[in-house]
């Protein structure tokens, strides 16, 4: 009998919702461990905020002068790293594993880091962002995959969650820090700040060496023991106990389920897998795929990155005689506390309305922030209400959209397309995200378009259509494991999503499916996982 037959067969669930045994503190704080990804991610978000608009690195870099050109191009660059990043990192996630993957990124990024740091001149600068935004590609898409993969079901959503919580610091972290330098007359006032990405880099290498590899890659290589061995350890389980038996069956059997219905027989096939099907199928891979690459999409159209970029600048145009980096402080501050409340919203009432009310929330601070910065834009109590709303905006984007667009990508690609679906929404993120770091200059720029305020009007309906876009195409995968997403978006539509509840009967069907498979092909099929583990 094939061993993956062997282990499905091993399985007698009485209750599929007992697949997964109880979250142990060990098998928690293992799976956050990874978020410490979110850290680099969200420090190279913000130092570069803090550092462009600093005197020495202005007269360093841009003689007294970064032009809106030059400035979007060291915004920018960074993100059109991690976008191709990104793409790569998928291929990689399959051939070498996830955990490698992130460590070879931490490297990568490291390099980057270096050229950074020795700098004196633009060219190098650009070319050390690049660099560093690929090292951050491969670990932005790859820690979501891994995450998604060790997580418990119960708790998935707020430990992928803790990844956006990891951003935020970050991004507070690179404020702090640059908002300690800015007034160093010595170029220590940018080179400490990027010197300092170094630890982020060490602490997460070392850190995920001695985590394990992920189950569902072990699967997906046909190393059912490897896969078992992994499980029982995030689990904190013996291997034979019933939970790690069951567990392991549900995910081999979708597995196999997944592979009859989209088959990959080389690399080109592996990455046409994710476009296969129909548009008006809500679970096929295409559909998925679109899901994934438009919400976060639709996350950077919310314009967070617009205050995380320019608040500074932006700040310093409004002209309220404070500080303008102690309120780009305020912005990160804001970002970092509503993030928790995420943990608890996403697993009590789900993705979908965290989506739906959160875009609202955004939309009308949004359009208070327009509405009194073009009615009176120069009256000092006014600026301050605007200011109150772009500080409430933060408050709905982190409470919601920041980290929901993180768990649903994590959660609705099915295994034999996850890693790529991951990376191809990853890099979408990134893709948009170098978009609105190119345009927005030209924006809000005095000497350009020169918006102002009104460039909330853009945001504004921006958001609203991430409203109409979750109410419609997000479907909720609150309370499911990634096995059960899969049943769940065959079986129903976006809108009655939420009403789906898992039964028996998928995992018998599945399991019903593989006997088949064995009986017919002689289980050729999961054979041929072993045999061909580096095909897919
Ligand atoms: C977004 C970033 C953003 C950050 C802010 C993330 O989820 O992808 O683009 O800067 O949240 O906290």
């Amino acid at each position: 009998m094939p061993p993956a037959v062997a282990v499905i067969e091993r399985a007698k669930p009485d209750d599929a919702n007992q697949v997964e045994a109880p979250v142990t503190v060990k098998a928690y704080l293992m799976c956050a461990f990874a978020a410490f990804g979110g850290i680099l991610f969200g420090y190279d978000i913000g130092y570069i905020n803090g550092i462009t608009g600093m005197q020495y690195f202005i007269q360093e870099f841009g003689n007294g002068n970064v032009t809106a050109g030059k400035k979007s191009l060291i915004v920018s660059i960074l993100s059109l790293g991690t976008f191709l990043g990104a793409l790569v990192a998928g291929d990689l996630a399959d051939w070498f594993g996830r955990r490698t993957t992130v460590i070879a990124g931490c490297l990568v990024f490291a390099l980057g880091a270096a050229l950074q740091d020795a700098s004196s001149a633009y060219g190098l600068l650009i070319a050390g962002r690049f660099v560093a935004g690929l090292g951050v590609g491969f670990i932005s898409a790859i820690i979501i995959l891994y995450m998604s993969e060790i997580a418990p079901r119960k708790v998935r959503g707020a430990i992928v969650g803790c990844y956006q919580f990891c951003i935020t610091i970050g991004i507070m972290l690179a404020s702090l820090v640059t908002y300690g330098t800015q007034h160093l007359n010595t170029s220590a006032s940018y080179r400490v700040p990027i010197a300092i990405q170094f630890v982020w880099a060490l602490i997460l290498g070392l850190g995920l060496a001695f985590l394990p590899e992920t189950p569902r890659y072990f699967i997906k290589q046909g190393k059912i023991d490897e896969a078992a061995k992994s499980l029982a350890r995030l689990r904190g389980q013996p291997q034979d106990s019933a939970f790690i038996v069951v567990e392991l069956a549900e995910i081999v059997a979708n597995h196999e389920y997944e592979m009859q219905i989209v088959p990959q027989t080389g690399y080109l096939s592996t990455w046409l897998s994710c476009f296969k099907g129909g548009l008006r199928n809500s679970s096929s891979p295409l559909r998925r795929t679109i899901l994934g690459t438009s919400l976060q999409m639709f996350q950077q159209f919310t314009g967070v990155n617009f205050i995380f970029y320019y608040s500074t600048t932006f700040f310093a145009l409004l002209n309220l005689g404070v500080d303008p980096f102690l309120l780009s402080l305020v912005t990160t501050l804001v970002n970092v506390f509503s993030t928790p409340i995420s943990f608890w919203t996403v697993e009590h009432f789900g993705r979908r309305p965290l989506l739906i009310y959160g875009a609202l929330g955004m939309a009308i601070s949004q359009f208070i922030v327009a509405i009194a910065g073009t009615a009176a834009g120069t009256n000092k109590s006014v600026i301050k209400v605007e200011i109150s709303f772009v500080v409430i905006f933060i408050f709905f984007f982190a409470s919601t959209w920041g980290p929901g667009a993180w768990i649903v990508i994590g959660e609705i690609f099915s295994l034999p397309i996850r890693s790529r679906g991951v990376a191809l929404s990853t890099a979408s993120n990134w893709l948009w995200n170098f978009v609105i770091a190119i345009v927005t200059p030209y924006m809000v720029g005095e000497n350009e378009a020169n918006l102002r305020e009104k460039v909330f009007f853009i945001w504004g309906s921006m958001c609203f259509a991430c409203m109409v876009y979750a109410y419609l195409l997000v479907p909720e995968t609150k309370g499911l494991t990634l096995e059960q997403v899969d049943r769940m978006l065959e079986e129903s539509s976006p809108r009655t999503s939420s009403k789906w509840r898992p039964g028996m009967n998928d995992f018998y069907s599945v399991r019903k499916q593989s006997e088949n498979t064995a009986a017919n092909a002689t289980g050729h099929e999961l054979e041929d996982m072993s045999a061909n583990k580096n095909t897919v």
